[in-house]
């Protein structure tokens, strides 16, 4: 079924191309178009078009050609009443984004088909903006709106971007320059705005609205369609040859993207076991979150408070302070229980002061259920904050563990920073990660590790943009905040420890900050429109920029940050050499002006560090064009791209790159991920590391998004790697980046994989015959890894055929005992590993990939 309506898109499509490139006489040289919403707020611009204003035809007709991204995520972003304006080749749109905000949209496109990413004026006057209505008289933008206090305005502008102050007009003045009017679409009266147009632009509209929905019935293409896709084939072969040539490659292909979503940090990755240490979650992190929240109070007569009284650091402001005339406790049973292991040590400590000047005696108890599984005992006799160690052996296992912090009698003591944290983490570092968690991360060989987002990094408004200087130092001087994924950052996991952990496992750091403007989806400090940093805040805000890079790179002798480095433990630099500047942010005037602020003062005090600027959240629209333009314009080092896309686009795009400009602004594919944990996923994941590779000289970086999600505790899937508090569960996804990341090359060698499919003529004969699908399907990949001299063959086979490969290689020179790693199994298949073989190999041997599979091959040098 499938197949035949894309023969017959294919056909339609086919017949509008070739009605566009002839010059019909039958057609109008001009049509009305009708701009309309269907009067869903989410829905966006719709356009229908007529010859003679009677009957309408829409286009598309569910096509929605520009929605409005003020708002934070989904039912937020609302247009209403949206008044467009057709000049000199040009169309303009304004409308109003909700009935609260002082603030309307604008934006404008060549074609009415890519428009620019939005700017969300503000009105000085106090009052909002409803049922605009733009038009230009004497080269000026006018638009006349209405509030809900019934007053009408009018506000000007000669470049659709600076706009004056508000003018109050009168109702008739209003009325008369609204041109909305009433039109029956299919059945459906609709208001909107008529203009007259050139027909040719309704054609190419036409074109690309059909365009757009036969490529969305090919990247939905799936394996659940391939006994229709390959019905008559019985069986396929293909042969592999090399031309001889080759081009460098990145060597940095394969890394991992680190953000702190789905509980990937705290609770997560960072081996804190205690939850809430130090007393500092509020209801920004959740509605119902407070700072006592995860705590516990048992014992009679006991109460506790929370103080913010002289507390340890004013980042760190609140803390609890216990009373009892009997003895009480606090409990703590960190994310979800505490793991713990026999005969493992612990570091325990706290900060305590005793409030009445009194000594109070505390014990610790590690315990499961009733049963203390460790102890200790802490005199407290000082009236100031006084940290206490311990350590901790517990005398079995648990897995459900809580800390209980008991006053032995009768007491007024302030608790805060209490930790409990295995001695025992990745490479035993203090204050150090998850040890199983890390070492799968490290398992990948990622190249580079970006951190710490995402939209972590710029935040749910300017309030919580995320700023490198506050997390680290001291762990109870850092400042923790609020998780725009809905939780708690302790920050205990910052950017020392991130850094820390690229040395660790040989991965440059690719940090990322915001570019002085937050997450465009924010639901807090200004509707989520792309608020940005005053401009007269732009250089301090560089300057903080600048002194990450003097962190991680200085001479401890000569700079203060690089002394808090080695200070830290780390005298070395961290030879830093990337930094991403914004995360897929809305290329809006407020980001571009910040952004070009920040990237020229970094260029200019160092030179050699990479700038990895930002594209929007897809692989094309608004953010994508507008994105790549600067680029170009500012000549960025690198962009970060992101897509997160079904199977089908990963088949159907894989010239994606191929054409790309090879001088300049290089890629870096910072999130990408194909919807899913399925082997049909991760194949598709395969076959575009194939073509990244092919590409390795234009795309330098990339990394699958998100990293880690804690079961119970997602807000995103998939994910590469699921966890709980006992064990890793690595999705097929995740051995697709492993065999990548073990496998990278440095050179590209050019080839071909030709594919043909044997299937049955008319008379009964076989007979082969190339088949489409097959070759888009049956992809391969080889490179040469210059460090090992090794030889890499990835073969990728999305059919359901083992499908014999003859590998015409030039091969003398290697070993001719190859190592093999397959991955395979069915479509659905999520739980499966790659297996290893090894296998004998000449020039001309026949290597049968599995259908449904993932081969990689490595030919070691003689
Ligand atoms: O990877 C999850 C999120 O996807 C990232 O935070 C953001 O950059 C993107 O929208």
């Amino acid at each position: 079924m499938r197949i035949i309506l894309l023969a017959a898109l294919c056909f339609i499509l086919q017949q509008a191309t070739s009605a566009r490139n002839v010059n019909n006489e039958n057609h109008p040289d001009s049509v009305y178009v009708f701009t309309y919403t269907s009067g869903s707020p989410t829905d966006g611009i719709k356009m229908a078009y007529s010859i003679d204003c009677r009957t309408w035809i829409p286009i598309g007709p569910n096509h929605s050609f520009v929605k409005s991204d003020f708002g934070s995520w989904g039912s937020n972003k609302r247009m209403f009443t949206p008044s467009v304006l057709y000049d000199n080749g040009k169309w303009y749109a304004v409308w109003n984004v909700n009935d609260e905000v002082y603030q309307f949209a604008t934006t404008e496109s060549n074609n009415f088909w890519v428009w620019k990413p939005q700017d969300y004026p503000y009105l000085n006057n106090n009052e909002n903006f409803l049922r605009p209505c733009l038009s230009k008289q004497a080269d000026k933008f006018i638009v006349r709106y209405q509030t809900k206090s019934g007053n009408n305005y009018e506000i000007c502008s000669n470049d659709f971007h600076q706009w004056s102050s508000p003018q109050q007009i009168s109702s008739e003045e209003y009325n008369h320059s609204n041109k909305r009017k009433d039109v029956t679409v299919s059945g459906n009266k609709l208001s909107g705005e008529i203009h007259r147009v050139p027909y040719p632009l309704v054609e190419e509209l036409v074109y690309k609205v059909n365009d757009a929905s036969l490529r969305n019935t090919l990247y939905n293409e799936s394996c659940s369609e391939d006994a229709a896709r390959f019905r008559g084939v019985k069986s396929l072969k293909a042969r592999l040859s090399l031309t001889g040539e080759s081009k460098p490659i990145s060597t940095d292909l394969i890394g991992i993207f680190f953000e702190d979503i789905n509980y990937s940090a705290d609770g997560g990755l960072y081996a804190e076991l205690i939850q809430n240490r130090d007393f500092e979650y509020n209801n920004l992190d959740r509605g119902e979150w407070n700072p006592k929240s995860f705590w516990e109070l048992k014992g009679e007569g006991a109460s506790w408070e929370i103080s913010t009284d002289t507390p340890i650091h004013a980042n760190n402001s609140h803390y609890a302070v216990l009373k009892s005339k009997k003895g009480a406790s606090l409990t703590n049973n960190g994310f979800d229980g505490i793991v713990v292991k026999q005969g493992d040590t612990y570091d325990l400590s706290l900060f305590a002061k005793s409030m009445n000047g009194k000594k109070q005696m505390i014990t610790v108890m590690l315990k499961d259920g009733d049963k203390t599984l460790a102890s200790t005992t802490i005199k407290v006799s000082s009236v100031s904050w006084k940290q206490y160690k311990s350590i901790l052996t517990p005398t079995a296992d648990a897995e459900k563990a809580s800390l209980t912090i008991a006053l032995k009698g009768e007491g007024d003591i302030g608790l805060d920073f209490i930790s409990l944290f295995p001695q025992k983490t990745f490479k035993n570092r203090h204050n150090g990660l998850r040890a199983d968690l890390a070492q799968t991360l490290a398992d990948i060989k990622p190249r580079f590790v970006r951190f710490p987002g995402g939209c972590v990094s710029h935040g749910n408004g300017l309030e919580n943009m995320y700023r490198w200087i506050e997390t680290i130092g001291p762990l109870w001087e850092r400042k923790s905040q609020s998780n725009i994924w809905g939780y708690h950052q302790s920050k205990g996991l910052g950017f020392y420890e991130y850094f820390q952990f690229c040395e660790d496992i040989g991965a440059e750091p690719l940090p990322v900050l915001p570019a002085g403007v937050c997450c465009q989806n924010s639901s807090r400090g200004g509707h989520g429109q792309q608020g940005g940093l005053p401009m007269n805040e732009m250089d301090d805000y560089a300057q903080e920029l600048m002194n990450l890079i003097d962190w991680a790179n200085g001479d401890p002798k000569t700079s203060h940050y690089a002394k808090l480095r080695a200070e830290a433990g780390h005298p070395l630099p961290f030879n830093l050499k990337y930094i991403g500047v914004g995360n897929e942010d809305l290329i809006s005037d407020v980001f571009v002006e910040r952004f070009n602020y920040l990237n020229k003062k970094i260029k200019a005090r160092y030179p050699n560090i990479q700038v990895v600027g930002t594209v929007g959240p897809f692989f094309e629209g608004s953010d994508y064009e507008y994105g790549w333009s600067l680029a170009r314009k500012e000549n960025i080092d690198i962009v970060d791209e992101h897509y997160y896309v079904n199977p089908g686009w990963y088949i159907h795009s894989q010239n994606y790159y191929d054409v790309y400009d090879r001088k300049g602004t290089k890629v870096y594919l910072g999130e990408w991920a194909s919807r899913g944990n399925r082997l049909e996923n991760a194949l598709a994941e395969a076959l575009h590391i194939t073509n990244l590779e092919r590409n390795g000289d234009v795309v330098v970086m990339s990394s699958y998004a998100p990293l880690l999600a804690k079961h119970g505790h997602t807000q995103w899937n998939p994910d590469l790697i699921y966890f709980n508090n006992t064990d890793v569960f690595p999705t097929v996804n995740y051995y697709v980046q492993q065999l990548c990341g073990n496998n990278i090359g440095s050179r590209y060698v050019y080839g071909d994989i030709a594919v043909k499919a044997t299937v049955e003529g008319r008379n009964g004969n076989m007979t082969e015959v190339n088949n489409e699908s097959a070759s888009l399907r049956v992809r391969s990949s080889v490179v040469i890894d210059e460090e090992s001299n090794d030889m890499i063959i990835k073969l990728v086979n999305i059919t359901p055929f083992d499908t014999p490969i003859e590998l015409q290689l030039d091969i003398q020179s290697y070993q001719p005992k190859a190592t093999v790693n397959v991955l395979s199994g069915k479509p659905s298949d999520s739980d499966i590993k790659p297996a290893i073989s090894s296998l004998m190999l000449k020039s001309g041997t026949v290597y049968t990939a599995p259908a449904y599979s993932f081969s990689v091959i490595r030919l070691k040098r003689i």
